[in-house]
């Protein structure tokens, strides 16, 4: 993120924190457009020597503005859901560049996405495939799939992002994939177009793409032998970035590594990066509530800010460690703080244990929330779900306006 400190006061782009927090209030989630669009430049430049398409994971962060101007930037979409579907089209995205994947599509949903005629259908189980041809045999159209292969690759990462175990719920494995294409072929509904996997997030190593690429070429080479010839391979998202100390994926060398593998062959490489584009293009703005000092320093002290774990679940689900820092230097005492929101569950934290020299009224900023921050807040303790702003150099878009009571209240009747 263009993170700068200039008279003691953090800035995003030009953009004084201090001032944003007046205008905007807190919490907030704060994104850099610059931001993003330099690591989608990153990540386009590190791929260049490679026929692929980018399909932004909008899992991630899907506020309309953001897809709208990654849509502008020719980037297509990875989604998962009808609702994420939606907020694609309404954003302008094409739908010939939208790859639909998920375990449990509705038929709801996928007569959504055969109607829109989108890129490509991710099939994810036999069930699912007879569920497609059923549909599209009843609109009377045809749809270009993919198979979601499961490759079997354990990522290292926590078990709760990691897709492709052998116990995980995602895609076929690579033999059922080969007879599902088999019947795939002979459907006049279906036209069987690649081949795809995603095998987990914040992925760290280029081992695991590798692994992986390896067993999807040996099907794709199986369906080559029975006359089965694709046009994609898909190896979805997981490009992991630095929070604190990990480091982050080196694209070049995944780039290199999956080029020398796939040289020789006419396959589209499909991309679906989320947190690599996002995550570390957004904050989140907090202001400390109260303090609790343990004078004999025995136990925590606690500085209870205005977010929560229903604003940013990833600390409470993942135990994710996301730097926090303050956002306007001053004379405070150095301690360390347990940063913690006023929920009531004890797993209510953004930081352990941070040395911090902060105060009441202070602002903070938490680092690298771009992606899986926003999608994941809830309403929970009724805590409105704050704002969203987009910095643009010296300006400064809202573009979530914070909900307030009647928006939390609006669906409910008394019976
Ligand atoms: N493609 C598929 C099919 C996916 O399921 C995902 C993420 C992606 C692409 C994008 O993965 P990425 O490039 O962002 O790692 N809530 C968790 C992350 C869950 C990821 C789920 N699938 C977190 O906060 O860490």
């Amino acid at each position: 993120m263009n993170l700068r400190r200039i008279d003691d006061v953090l800035h995003v782009d030009d953009v004084p924190l201090t001032e944003l927090a007046r205008f905007a209030g807190t919490p907030v989630y704060v994104y850099s457009w610059k931001s993003i669009l330099n690591r989608l430049k990153q990540f386009e430049e590190s791929f260049s020597g490679i026929k692929h398409q980018t399909f932004f994971a909008v899992k991630a962060n899907s506020n309309l503005a953001i897809l709208r101007r990654l849509a502008n930037c020719g980037c297509g979409f990875d989604v998962v859901s009808g609702g994420e579907l939606e907020r694609v089209l309404r954003a302008g995205g094409n739908p010939s560049s939208i790859v639909f994947s998920g375990v449990g599509k509705s038929e709801e949903e996928l007569s959504f996405a055969l109607k829109c005629d989108i890129g490509c259908i991710n099939l994810e189980s036999v069930s699912e495939y007879k569920n497609l041809v059923r549909t599209a045999t009843t609109l009377n159209v045809r749809a270009n799939v993919a198979i979601r292969t499961n490759p079997e690759v354990d990522t290292g990462t926590h078990p709760y992002i990691a897709t492709a175990l052998e116990t995980s719920k995602f895609g076929v494995t690579t033999r059922d994939a080969l007879d599902l294409a088999k019947r795939i072929v002979k459907d006049d509904v279906l036209n069987l177009d690649g081949i795809a996997c995603h095998l987990g997030s914040q992925i760290s190593d280029i081992a695991p793409y590798e692994s992986a690429l390896t067993t999807m070429l040996g099907l794709v080479e199986r369906l080559d032998e029975v006359g089965i010839s694709l046009s994609h391979l898909n190896i979805g998202g997981g490009f992991g970035i630095r929070y604190a100390q990990e480091s982050e994926l080196q694209l070049d060398s995944l780039a290199k590594e999956l080029a020398t593998h796939l040289a020789g062959r006419d396959l589209t490489l499909g991309l679906e990066p989320g947190r690599f584009l996002v995550g570390p293009s957004g904050l989140l703005l907090s202001t400390v509530h109260y303090t609790k000092i343990d004078e004999q320093e025995k136990y925590p002290n606690f500085a209870i800010v205005d977010a929560a774990m229903n604003d940013l679940l990833r600390p409470a689900l993942y135990d994710a460690h996301h730097e926090i820092e303050v956002v306007e230097t001053s004379e405070s005492e150095t301690r360390t703080w347990n940063v913690v929101g006023p929920i009531c569950e004890s797993g209510d934290f953004l930081g352990l244990d941070r040395k911090l020299a902060l105060a009441e009224g202070d602002l903070l900023a938490i680092h690298d929330v771009g992606a899986y921050g926003f999608v994941l807040s809830s309403n929970y303790n009724s805590r409105t779900r704050c704002a969203e702003v987009l910095v643009d150099g010296s300006d400064v878009h809202i573009i979530r306006s914070r909900e307030t009571m009647d928006d939390l209240l609006r669906l409910e009747r008394f019976a």
